[in-house]
């Protein structure tokens, strides 16, 4: 009976699905479907804003009784631990006969609940005629404290975004060198500091610098903001993030989205781009590959579309092909 070792639980509003999935792509090599997703990848629930929580599994059967014993034989001893009943995809399991299951779980593990203020947290769930018990870790929110930073910008990027922008340009990788080519005030790079990444910034105003540094020593994150035209970065990164000008504070131009791909695409081989605007003629013209593609549209506002596309240097697959 093949089966995983972590259960994902997403929860997402219908306007961030494609970008959800695109998420799940990169970090799972898989996409999420129904909100849920089997895997051996292990990721903290927090890294990203759409996974709820995270089932890391103690015990499997198809034979329920069997899964019963199978958790009194882990021989539990956890004081203040709480049991939750998780509903996967499929599961017609009624109200009544969950509680009842609860109570099961619960009768197992040799110790005192606490309900209100659980120490462990374990889950229990049916998904295609298995069961599953395990120890569930929840999503802290904690990175929703970057909320209160010192400086906003009215064309901040949504932090939901900013979280899988980061997840999709990391691309299931270990260690990288990131580079977010118009910063802002550093939206992107806070949630890249919390999930532990290196990055470093840039932008073309001293101003929004300032600010960006400001931002990030406020959470006590490291990460180098240059101020400058991205054309005069020289340093070599795994990938960038672009979140491109909107016309607000500078010119969103052709020729300067141009220039802006083109410039970062001298000094990384992927690219992660955001725009309000149809750029792909400007993306092909900059020598880069589009291998993934998604829009997020705003929750009311079916017209404030953004638009994601993962790009690769077209001169990396010519040296893969060669
Ligand atoms: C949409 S804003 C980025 C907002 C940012 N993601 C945030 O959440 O704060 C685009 C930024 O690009 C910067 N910019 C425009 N042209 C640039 C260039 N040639 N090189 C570097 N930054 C540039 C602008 O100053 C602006 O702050």
């Amino acid at each position: 009976m093949p089966t995983n070792k972590y259960i994902y639980f997403f929860r997402y509003d219908t306007t961030e699905s494609m970008l959800c999935k695109l998420e799940s792509k990169c970090i799972f090599n898989k996409q999420e479907e129904h909100k849920q997703l089997f895997s051996n990848v292990k990721i903290e629930p927090s890294r990203s804003a759409f996974i709820k929580r995270r089932l890391d599994v103690i015990s499997f059967s198809t034979d329920y009784d069997i899964l019963i014993d199978q958790i009194k034989r882990e021989n539990i001893q956890t004081d203040g631990f709480k049991v939750e009943y998780l509903i996967l995809e499929g599961d017609l399991t009624r109200n009544t006969e969950r509680l009842a299951k609860l109570k099961d779980v619960g009768f197992c593990i040799n110790s005192y609940p606490d309900y209100h203020n659980p120490t462990v947290t374990y889950g229990i769930c049916t998904y295609e005629n298995i069961w599953y018990f395990g120890v569930l870790i929840k999503n802290n929110f904690a990175w929703q404290n970057h909320k209160q930073k010192p400086y906003s910008y009215s064309n901040s990027i949504k932090q939901n975004i900013a979280k899988a922008l980061v997840n999709i340009a990391v691309d299931s990788k270990q260690e990288v060198k990131l580079l977010d080519a118009c910063c802002g005030v550093g939206t992107i790079m806070l949630e890249a500091c919390f999930a532990g990444y290196e990055i470093d910034g840039c932008d073309i105003s001293w101003k929004i610098c300032k600010n960006a540094r400001a931002n990030l020593s406020h959470f006590n994150y490291v990460g180098e903001v240059h101020c400058s035209d991205i054309k005069n970065i020289t340093k070599l990164y795994d990938a960038a993030i672009i979140d491109l000008p909107y016309n607000l504070f500078s010119a969103a131009t052709e020729d300067n989205i141009l220039h802006i791909i083109k410039s970062t695409s001298v000094i990384t081989d992927r690219i992660v781009i955001v725009s309000t605007a149809e750029i792909t003629n400007a993306i092909s013209r900059a020598g880069l590959r589009v291998v993934n593609y998604c829009i997020v549209s705003k929750r009311g506002k079916a017209n404030f579309t953004r638009r994601i596309w993962v790009c690769e240097s077209v001169d990396k697959y010519k040296t893969k092909e060669k």
